[in-house]
């Protein structure tokens, strides 16, 4: 039988099972998904050994996605973009990384507002990491016309300006109130506002009217900068379609179809989430 896996250390709370389980049987395929705890000195032995061992691929999350990227044989161009790898395969006998995230933030968008098309658009990114790195590289690869990025660390924002060139610019503190005012995308990939950490402190009253508004974070599932751009009336997205999205590649990698997101996946994922977030 078939079998792929997630790797992490720690692993319990990966929801990624849940995902490819679901899709395994609803297409009636005779593989299995786990999970797999590994720590960190046994990764780059893990990866190498894939090809002979009883798995196919493999997801890869916190805090290994860096180090995987450095043990794969073959890392293509978004993975080497990143420096990080999120889905790992085999290839003519090849362990092969890619890294999904970005593509999962830009289907999610596609999914939920199928006619906002990204091409001549501003972007504001709040946060400077690698879930950032992951969404501006996929907005600049759907032709977005500009992105700002705003940012604690100053230096990150300035190393992200320079991997990604004059479509990218960066925001201060004073500049942010104007900025907000010409922006059709703003998307939180900080940690500010997910479940026991303070809120994300951005005032949005000048944000330009029908300005999409997202947060790639999932627990909770609706962050108080939601509930604020909604109050507002702004459009906005949540962070569990990414999640589910990133999914949808290492599954028709693995298994050879490629799945749907369908709105029962969602309610499942979702159901478990909030089960998370009420404990
Ligand atoms: P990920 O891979 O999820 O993007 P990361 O690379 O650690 O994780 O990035 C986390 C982002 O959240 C960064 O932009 C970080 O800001 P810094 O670059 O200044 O560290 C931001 N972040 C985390 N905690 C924060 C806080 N308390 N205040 C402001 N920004 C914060």
């Amino acid at each position: 039988m078939r079998k792929a896996c997630v790797i992490g250390w720690p692993i319990a709370h990966s929801r990624s099972p849940l995902i490819h389980n679901y899709w395994l049987k609803k297409y009636g395929i005779d593989a299995a998904y786990e999970k797999k705890a590994v720590k960190p000195e046994n990764v780059a032995q893990f990866i190498v050994n894939l090809a002979t061992s009883e798995f196919v691929g493999c997801n890869v999350t916190i805090p290994h996605k860096e180090k995987v990227f450095q043990a794969v044989a073959v890392a293509d161009k978004i993975a080497s973009r990143m420096g990080a790898v999120n889905t790992v395969y085999l290839k003519d006998g090849a362990v092969c990384g890619t890294n999904t995230d970005g593509e999962g933030f830009i289907a999610s968008l596609h999914h939920s507002y199928p006619a906002f098309d990204l091409r001549t658009k501003t972007a504001i990114i709040i946060g400077a990491g690698g879930a950032a790195k992951a969404i501006i590289g996929a907005l600049l690869d759907e032709g977005a016309a500009r992105i700002g990025i705003i940012n604690r660390t100053r230096e990150r924002t300035l190393g992200l300006q320079e991997q990604f060139g004059s479509r990218v610019f960066e925001i201060n503190a004073t500049m942010m109130s104007d900025a907000l005012k010409n922006c059709n995308l703003l998307v939180n990939t900080t940690s500010q506002g997910m479940e026991g950490q303070p809120q994300l402190a951005v005032d949005i009253r000048h944000l330009k009217q029908d300005a999409l508004v997202a947060d790639i974070i999932y627990v909770p599932m609706e962050t108080a900068f939601l509930e604020k751009a909604k109050q507002l009336e702004h459009p906005v997205l949540g962070g569990l379609g990414m999640l589910l999205h990133q999914a949808v590649r290492g599954f028709e990698l693995w298994f050879g179809l490629k799945p749907e997101v369908t709105t029962e996946l969602y309610e499942l994922v979702a159901a478990d989430v909030q089960k998370a977030h009420e404990q």
